[in-house]
């Protein structure tokens, strides 16, 4: 059994997430646990570093056998293994994407409020952004969020690419069948590239399960770019190493161009960590991971009910991230900022996700229960001295 209770120590690494603010400061915004990696992919990074030699590698063909043996092993779904192409990791592999489906005239059509890196893409690639915001809906303290169909069908006329992000960072949805089906049709109406970022994938909470996107029909997989990584799950995102899955030949042989194009060779310790992460190995513990994330979810849940009057939340289905709603508790200005000033927490800025994320938070409960505690105690004494 894995202790998540007891977490190394990160202030003596070049740890963003524990460097970025100063000493007094508990961080709880970037992407990453505090947990360490499982046992096997340590060890087979261990046996890289012991022999010695630390030489250009490539993603060998076993490697994408166990790509396509993970996706059958977990939904049934049957790819070929050189349909699975590395990358640098899921950022860079959705900028690749973009640069060979968009254009100054097409652009990039994003669900807000969505993970940062998303409204980056416009940016690097100067491309237009198309937003089609979901639709909040709240019951009692809790945040649903549905999507605004005449929006995403307006939007999308004017796309060359959809970024779909299943599971949701950062409302931690999984979005349903009928979901999936219906924003996958009217894309191929319309001529548009998916590309399904799906890094959360296993981050299933509960008992929760998850579908790849391309899986539902060989059209949908024809149109679609499905990205996915052990960096989230097993949390090895230091080590950045990702893989598109590209069933369609001619549109993998037209990303692989641009991936080599831009020379994007993958580190030979993300290789190694994604073939153990991948292998089956250590499935064990990251039930024991879901377990405890989903315990470290209700502790949070419970914790917002009992104890900050007129927040609301999402119920993350997946992932490791809280989505809190400060705005109607009289918070001046940004919650975020209160917090660093008032709380000395860091958590994210919700406005980074997109417009409609003003007065709202993301949390990262990736941690201990301890240090989640202590950042919800501090939050809450903060709050009660508004
Ligand atoms: C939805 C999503 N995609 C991609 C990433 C980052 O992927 P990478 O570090 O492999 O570029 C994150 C990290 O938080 C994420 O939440």
């Amino acid at each position: 059994m894995t202790n998540f209770d007891i977490v190394p120590n990160r202030r003596n690494t070049n740890s963003i997430k524990w460097l970025r603010y100063p000493k007094d400061v508990l961080p709880m915004w970037v992407a990453d646990m505090d947990f360490s990696a499982p046992k096997p992919i340590l060890k087979a990074l261990h046996k890289a570093v012991d022999h010695g030699v630390m030489g250009y590698e490539m993603p060998t063909p076993a490697l994408k056998e166990t790509v396509a043996a993970r996706m059958d092993k977990l939904y049934g779904w049957k790819i070929k293994p050189e349909a699975v192409v590395a990358v640098t990791g899921i950022v860079s592999g959705l900028s690749v994407a973009a640069r060979i489906a968009c254009t100054p005239k097409k652009g990039v059509l994003i669900q807000t409020p969505v993970y940062n890196e998303f409204h980056e893409v416009k940016n690097n690639l100067g491309i237009p952004q198309l937003d089609a915001p979901l639709i909040t809906r709240v019951d009692g303290r809790i945040l649903n969020y549905k999507i605004d169909w005449d929006i995403f069908e307006k939007q999308v006329k004017k796309a060359g690419m959809f970024l779909l992000c299943n599971p949701h960072n950062p409302l931690g949805i999984i979005f349903s069948r009928s979901e999936l089906l219906k924003m996958a049709k009217i894309c191929i109406q319309n001529n548009v590239l998916i590309v399904s970022d799906e890094i959360h994938s296993e981050l299933l909470l509960d008992g929760n399960t998850f579908t790849p996107l391309a899986k539902l029909s060989s059209d949908i997989a024809r149109h679609t770019i499905t990205l996915i990584a052990p960096s989230k799950t097993f949390n090895v995102p230091g080590l950045f190493c990702g893989f598109a899955i590209i069933t369609d030949p001619e549109l993998r042989e037209r990303y692989e161009k641009e991936v080599n194009h831009l020379r994007m060779h993958v580190s030979s310790a993300g290789l190694i960590a994604a073939q153990a992460a991948f292998s089956g190995q250590c499935d064990g513990w990251l039930n024991e991971l879901r377990h405890y994330l989903t315990l470290n979810r209700n502790f949070l849940v419970e914790y917002v009910a009992e104890y900050m009057p007129n927040v609301r939340m999402t119920i993350p289905d997946a992932t490791y991230l809280g989505w809190l709603d400060f705005t109607q508790t009289g918070i001046v200005g940004s919650p975020y900022e209160f917090f660093l000033k008032n709380a000395k927490v860091a958590v994210s800025e919700g406005l980074i996700f997109g417009a409609e994320g003003e007065g709202h938070i993301r949390l990262n409960f990736g941690t201990s229960r301890k240090l989640l505690e202590q950042g919800l105690d501090r939050m809450r004494k903060a709050l009660n001295s508004i």
